[in-house]
């Protein structure tokens, strides 16, 4: 798989689909449910024998089942209680339920203790039929009351990854854009843009499922014909340094106030040490100072963004009380970047 940017699907082998008696027991009948063959090339590329493969959305334990057939531990976490109950069947008839913690409840939310260090995520998030009925915020992704919503916490669940995931470890999100009736959301698009505020992209594969004459499903709101792998990992961003001091440079003699923090101005101090991967600058939370150095970093080809969202000038500074920082990135043409990260609240 190494060599192709795309994977065709087009069998799945009964010996480990999901039994139909489980499948049966699901209220969903297990239609959000992935295949093996789906994850194996990913748990093999991107994890050693030995390594902790970790699924936020373990839904039916694909995911868990797949890293155990390969010789890893598995861990996953799922909000539905009846799954968890699922997986801890379908494991133990592969007699390879040993090696293998099930955590239940919402990801975002486990606490250290709960969740060790694992080496990968490898996950396909909650997307099939969707609901967004308008209910108060669920910890349940599928029932978030919004699209808006629903990307909020995947942001949550992601971040959550992030810190427990090795320095050097793939996150692999898998993932599709959903088509309601004549209009088509891009959550695949959205989540890699909410992957690239926490980790480092390093490519996307496109999974192929090439079944013919089935009907899209209305409540499904998706068919699965395709999906991509977004594949990100955890890594320091590797930042043209000169560049970035020359930048601060500039905003200093232009009058622009700013203190400059952490590892930037370290490296400024002892530039044999650990390269950093962002310049910190703290300013004061002033919104006209605020909306001129956005404007200036606007004026010379920064993309500006607040987690991972575009930031529209003028500043509405209301808006972003409580989100802490602003990103500015610049990227040349040989892919060297500049990134300043403008904090502005404690
Ligand atoms: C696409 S399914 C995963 C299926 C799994 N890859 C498999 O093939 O067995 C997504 C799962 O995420 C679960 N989920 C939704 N929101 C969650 C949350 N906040 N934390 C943990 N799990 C969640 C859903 O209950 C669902 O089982």
């Amino acid at each position: 798989m190494a060599s192709h940017s795309w994977l065709m699907l087009d069998h799945e082998s009964p010996r480990y689909r999901l039994p139909d008696d489980l499948r049966a027991r699901d209220p969903m009948g297990g239609r959000d449910c992935g295949w093996i063959e789906q994850m194996l090339p990913f748990v093999r590329q991107f994890s050693q024998p030995g390594d902790t493969v970790f699924d936020p959305f373990a839904g039916f334990g694909t995911t868990l089942l797949a890293a155990r057939l390969e010789g890893r531990l598995a861990s996953g976490c799922e909000v539905d209680a009846d799954r968890i109950g699922l997986i801890r069947e379908r494991l133990a008839r592969h007699d390879l339920a040993q090696g293998t913690t099930l955590l239940h409840g919402s990801c975002d939310a486990l606490d250290d203790a709960a969740l060790p260090p694992f080496d990968l995520c490898l996950a396909n998030v909650p997307y099939f039929g969707c609901g967004w009925t308008g209910a108060p915020a669920a910890s349940q992704l599928y029932d978030s009351q919004s699209y808006a919503q629903h990307l909020d916490g995947l942001r949550n669940v992601f971040y959550r990854v992030r810190a427990g995931l090795r320095e050097g470890g793939a996150c692999i999100a898998m993932v599709q854009n959903i088509r309601l009736s004549d209009r088509v959301l891009p959550l695949a698009f959205d989540l890699a843009r909410i992957l690239g505020s926490l980790f480092v992209m390093e490519e996307e594969r496109v999974l192929i499922y090439p079944h013919e004459g089935e009907e899209t499903n209305a409540d499904a709101r998706t068919d699965r014909r395709h999906e991509y792998a977004l594949v990100f990992r955890k890594q320091r961003e590797r930042i043209d340094l000169q560049a970035t001091a020359a930048l601060l440079e500039t905003l200093r003699t232009q009058g622009h106030a700013f203190t400059l923090l952490g590892s930037f101005a370290r490296w400024l101090q002892d530039p044999q040490g650990t390269p950093p991967a962002d310049a910190d600058i703290r300013v004061d939370a002033d919104p006209q100072r605020l909306n001129a150095l956005l404007q200036h970093l606007r004026d010379q080809g920064f993309a500006l963004t607040s987690w991972g969202d575009p930031v529209d000038l003028p500043l509405h500074f209301d808006s972003y009380r409580n989100r802490y920082y602003f990103r500015a990135d610049r990227i040349d043409s040989k892919g060297a970047l500049i990134r300043l990260d403008i904090c502005y609240e404690q």
